[in-house]
């Protein structure tokens, strides 16, 4: 059985890593890939998707997104992680935006949703400013959507991490906090996959080198676009790779059995010095003040089966460099 997602992501080298893996899967449908700022500009960002649909002749929709938060002027994009067009040292060339849907990107998930109700799972692994403009405009997608996906937030739940881009807030999440918290309190089943897990996966430089030599061209793309984000990890962490943030939403879509959840109300702190923390109540005790315990419950991803999940991306790829050969 396939997964029909719409793929909300700013496209980013680790973004690019999740987007060929879920066009490399059986078990996945790409139906639409939406961009939103956040790695790089909206308009950078946009072009590295049409290059890599042009490049791998893909099949799915690309609509453009936001290019700032909701409310909050924007922080900029991370160049220091993603290079200055998003691709690291790679820089993707202009592509005709003729393949581009007309809808901004909320209006095609209210459309995709709409038309396919219970069928589309989204999954966001950038700022969730689209998801929460959908969700303004046409309220009734949370009663059409399959699941949400998100790649965001820290819970401290492994070595204490709560966040990488301060102390206590994840970039996608810190990007948009009122987004996040709209997405996150609104009534559809969503499933947190943050720093908790995507830390307990590393694709090594050993890893990315053995990638490079069993997936062909995409393989030694996906080997070309990362040299600059292990520099920025080497750098910032000494460490030789880094960690698995955005394809560990698609795999979670693949193989939910490589993950364990835990299950309560989550709210994102939107002021204040910890702006973009995001926060899980897990106990069912009262308080006289709570603003966790009348929102719905999700589920928040604190346990992942890192080896299989290094192991299926590997023969995905591998899979997939065979068919384009094939
Ligand atoms: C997240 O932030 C972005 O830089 C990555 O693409 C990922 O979605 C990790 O915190
Ligand atoms: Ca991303």
């Amino acid at each position: 059985m396939t997964t029909k997602i719409i793929f909300d992501t700013d496209p980013g080298i680790d973004d690019a890593m999740a987007i060929m893996f879920a066009e490399a899967s059986d078990a996945i449908e790409l139906v639409g890939v939406t961009t939103v700022y956040g790695n790089a500009t909206i308009e950078h960002g946009t072009n590295n998707m049409l290059f890599l649909k042009q490049k791998y002749g893909m099949n799915c929709d690309v609509a453009m997104g936001a290019a700032k938060p909701l409310i909050r002027p924007p922080v900029g994009p991370t160049v220091i992680v993603h290079g200055e067009s998003g691709f690291g040292h790679v820089t993707a060339p202009f592509v005709e935006p003729t393949e581009l849907d007309a809808r901004p990107a909320y209006q095609y998930i209210i459309d995709q949703v709409k038309a396919n109700p219970g069928e589309i799972t989204l999954v966001a692994v950038g700022p969730l400013t689209n998801l929460a403009l959908a969700l303004q405009v046409e309220p009734q997608i949370t009663e059409w959507v399959k699941e949400v996906v998100v790649m965001g937030g820290g819970f401290g739940t492994y070595q204490g991490y709560f966040g990488n881009v301060s102390p206590f807030a994840e970039a996608n999440i810190h990007d948009d906090p009122d987004a996040a918290d709209l997405v996150f309190t609104a009534n559809w089943p969503v499933v947190i996959v943050g720093l908790d897990v995507t830390h307990q996966s590393v694709f090594s430089g050993q890893y990315l080198d053995q990638l490079r030599d069993d997936a062909g061209e995409v393989g030694q793309f996906i080997w070309d676009i990362s040299r600059y984000y292990l520099e920025f990890y080497s750098k910032l962490h000494g460490m030789d790779g880094c960690h698995v943030h955005d394809p560990s939403a698609v795999a979670y879509v693949i193989a939910p059995e490589l993950f364990g959840l835990r299950q309560g109300p989550v709210r994102v702190i939107c002021d204040g010095p910890a702006i973009g923390h995001t926060m899980q109540k897990i106990t069912d005790k009262k308080h006289h003040h709570d603003e966790w315990s009348d929102m719905p419950a999700q589920q928040v991803a604190v346990a992942v089966d890192a080896p299989a999940l290094l192991d299926l991306y590997k023969k995905t790829l591998v899979n997939y460099s065979n068919k384009l050969t094939n």
